[in-house]
């Protein structure tokens, strides 16, 4: 028997919530295309990518914003050196990442900042502004996206608006695969299989690679569209749906050949209480899900993910000098 596809909704078009929940149910995701980020806003993001990706590793604008120098501020993760989600893996990515425009942060009182550092831009004419550009589009829409989600929570509309709007803990990761080498020994990954602590996550890849795996266990490859994205559902969503919708498995095995893609996690509010709503629970269905905060997971995750890269680092080194012996 084939695998299903991944279903496309349109959202100039109406959708049905219960499609949505429908997708989720049999391939664990759902992909959307129309709304605001149009295809020339992604090229020329793309193109920008291609223009900080192409620099040398040691070239001092990349040196200039890298994260593990600028003590975690948001920036620029060599090769190898992203957390890696599962233990004894290394992931053959390297991305620039950003939040919320550093103007806008600093006037987010520090109790709710979470401690979320800001964003270090490297010297490129245009890359920030065409980054925060399409930032905006993602933001317009997800909020498209926002009240079918709310809907298949049977929720109000509104729900998620009020729950994961103010920016302060999205993040938007632009990611660079280069061709893989390495042996495909289950060590060297793109990226190992995790789910995202967020909300939802939407995703745009150039070339395949992303897999998304259903909830009865088939890892399907997502398709490559100009125009489409991905919705993976997130962790916060599992916990209000006291696990009725699951957030979605997903993972970049090793390619051969290069790819980009972009992301952006739509992540809860700092403060807000994440646990099972009462429409998912009943005497059949007691609470299997802890309450949680955004900010708790995300940091008790990447705390996690930082002590498997650790554990890696010798490995780590290894592997470099064996690409780059001078
Ligand atoms: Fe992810």
């Amino acid at each position: 028997m084939s695998k299903p596809a991944i279903p496309v909704f349109d959202l100039d078009s109406p959708i049905e919530p219960g499609d949505i929940l429908a997708a989720c149910g049999e391939v664990g995701c759902f992909n959307i295309r129309g709304g605001s980020i149009t295809p020339q806003k992604t090229q020329a993001l793309l193109a920008q990518m291609d223009a900080f990706f192409s620099l040398a590793d040691d070239d001092p604008e990349k040196q200039a914003c890298h994260r593990d120098r600028n003590h975690g501020a948001n920036g620029w993760t060599p090769s190898m050196e992203e957390p890696a989600y599962e233990a004894n893996t290394i992931a053959w990515v390297e991305s620039f990442d950003c939040v919320l425009a550093n103007e806008r942060l600093a006037q987010v009182p520090e109790h709710l900042r979470c401690g979320v550092r800001p964003s270090i831009w490297p010297r490129i004419g245009g890359f920030r502004d065409t980054v925060r550009d399409h930032w905006d589009a993602m933001i317009e829409t997800a909020a498209a996206v926002f009240p079918l989600i709310s809907q298949i929570l049977g929720q109000e509309s509104g729900f998620l608006a009020s729950k994961a709007s103010s920016q302060v803990l999205n993040t938007m990761r632009l990611l660079n695969y280069p061709p893989n080498p390495a042996p495909a020994d289950g060590v060297n990954q793109g990226i190992s299989a995790h789910t995202d602590f967020e909300c939802i996550t939407l995703i745009h890849q150039t070339a395949p690679g992303l897999e998304v795996k259903s909830p009865q266990g088939n890892w399907i490859r997502a398709p490559v569209e100009a125009g489409q994205w991905t919705v993976l559902i997130g962790e916060m969503v599992e916990h209000w749906s006291n696990g009725q919708v699951r957030a979605t498995p997903h993972r970049v095995p090793p390619t051969a050949w290069p790819r980009k893609s972009i992301v952006m996690f739509l992540a809860a509010d700092p403060g807000v209480q994440v646990g099972p709503l009462a429409a998912f629970v009943d005497n059949d269905h007691p609470p299997g899900y802890a309450t949680v905060t955004q900010d708790k997971v995300i940091r008790e995750a990447m705390a996690r993910a930082e002590a498997n890269r650790a554990a890696m680092a010798d490995k780590i080194a290894s592997l470099k000098r064996q690409i780059s012996p001078g």
